[in-house]
């Protein structure tokens, strides 16, 4: 049975991880996997996750089986700090699922299971792996136009165009923030433009946030979800606790959908019933590290300073490497990546110029062109500076 398997195309952004690793060069740089890292290099253990867990560890007296939709006050703790005051508890259900991509993955069976025939449409370019479940799943799906390529900006103008084609019933996928692979993101106004079209057509958001917190600050990175939750009558939210907590590996994720009230239990018992099916009860360690830190005050405050010091760390490295690029090129064609938010900007460089790069500076970026600022520091964002140039960027 098993020989009747065939190869499987590698993740291209996992494969870069392996290939990393695999080279023996003292000075090589990863700038590939969306990864935290400080100016050590490491992807340290948040001060209020360590004090989380070893509370966890000093109270925990059973690891019998949480509830099938997760722990409520995981929950409710985190689809708190995601809606904030767009929060409607009568029309909200929600799961908690292991990670991001498990949130996705559930999302996309719900929509399967609630509109077989239904359209997703996906940004150009997009999260490869949002393209690849899609597939898996024997799912349609379309691209809207979003990244300006001369601009390194959003195209919006090309998004509405594209958008104006969905039919009511059709998923519209949206990045929260911190767009990935971009870091080109939209304005608020721009959501508001955004949420009109889609209660115009009756077509149905799911928005993917995996960064809240790494672009312009917990809540206003949330702002564009907000929106969207509070103005559209159904909305799926799929996000992610493993960079805004750190704790990747975990696999801390929640899927939110609103419906209308009368609906929201069924709504409740399919998200219930797809994790039943799927993996049965969700992964509950990270859960409970980050319903800890969002019940407590102390533990909240610190963990906030310490996720604003990651995000400005990342926007001072966005500014170091946008002076760099302009004092060594004479020309201001970098400045978008000051404009970029996120861990994410795509460079617009050719597959080649991007290979030049690993090959020839060890420095290491998804073949698109995506680099991921958090894993520069000051003393290397002048070697990667001279290397855009020297592979002719
Ligand atoms: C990324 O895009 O690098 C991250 O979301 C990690 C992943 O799973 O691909």
């Amino acid at each position: 049975m098993l020989n009747a398997l065939k190869p499987q195309p590698a993740d291209k952004i996992l494969q870069l991880m392996g290939q990393f690793r695999a080279d023996p060069r003292a000075d090589k740089i990863d700038l590939g996997v969306g990864v935290y890292k400080d100016a050590t290099g490491l992807t340290p253990v948040m001060r209020a996750v360590k004090a989380a867990e070893h509370r966890l560890w000093e109270s925990q007296t059973t690891k019998t089986y949480t509830g099938l939709a997760g722990e409520p006050e995981f929950n409710a703790a985190i689809t708190g700090m995601i809606l904030g005051p767009a929060l409607a508890a009568d029309r909200l259900a929600s799961v908690a699922t292991p990670g991001g991509t498990g949130a996705i993955r559930q999302a996309f069976e719900l929509i399967r299971m609630a509109a077989p025939g239904a359209t997703v449409w996906v940004s150009d370019p997009t999260w490869p792996n949002h393209t690849a479940i899609l597939t898996y799943l024997g799912m349609t799906w379309r691209p809207y136009r979003y990244f300006d390529g001369e601009t390194r900006g959003v195209d919006f103008g090309a998004m509405m165009a594209d958008l104006a084609g969905v039919k009511a019933g059709d998923v519209v996928l949206l990045h929260g923030c911190c767009h990935n692979p971009t870091g080109a993101n939209l304005t608020l106004p721009e959501w508001a433009e955004v949420a009109a079209l889609l209660e115009r057509t009756g077509a149905v958001p799911l928005v993917d946030l995996a960064y809240q917190g790494f672009g312009d600050g917990l809540e206003a990175d949330a702002a564009g979800t907000r929106l969207i939750a509070s103005r559209l009558p159904e909305a799926l939210i799929a996000a992610s606790c493993s960079k805004n907590f750190g704790i990747y590996r975990e696999r801390t994720g929640v899927l939110a959908a609103l419906s209308a009230p009368a609906q929201r239990n069924v709504t409740q018992a399919n998200l219930a019933f797809l994790n039943r099916q799927n993996y049965s009860f969700p992964p509950d360690h990270g859960a409970r590290i980050v319903t800890t830190i969002l019940t407590d005050e102390g533990l909240r405050s610190d963990w906030r300073s310490e996720l604003e010091e990651i995000r400005k760390g990342m926007l001072a490295l966005r500014g170091q490497l946008a002076r760099e690029l302009r004092d060594l090129s004479g020309s201001d064609r970098f400045g978008f990546l000051a404009q970029h938010r996120g861990m994410f900007s795509r460079l617009g460089a050719t597959p080649e110029q991007v290979e030049r790069l690993r090959a020839e500076h060890g420095i290491y970026m998804v073949g698109d062109s995506r680099l991921n600022i958090a894993g520069l520091n000051r003393a290397t964002v002048p070697v990667l500076a001279r290397a855009i140039l020297a592979v002719g960027i």
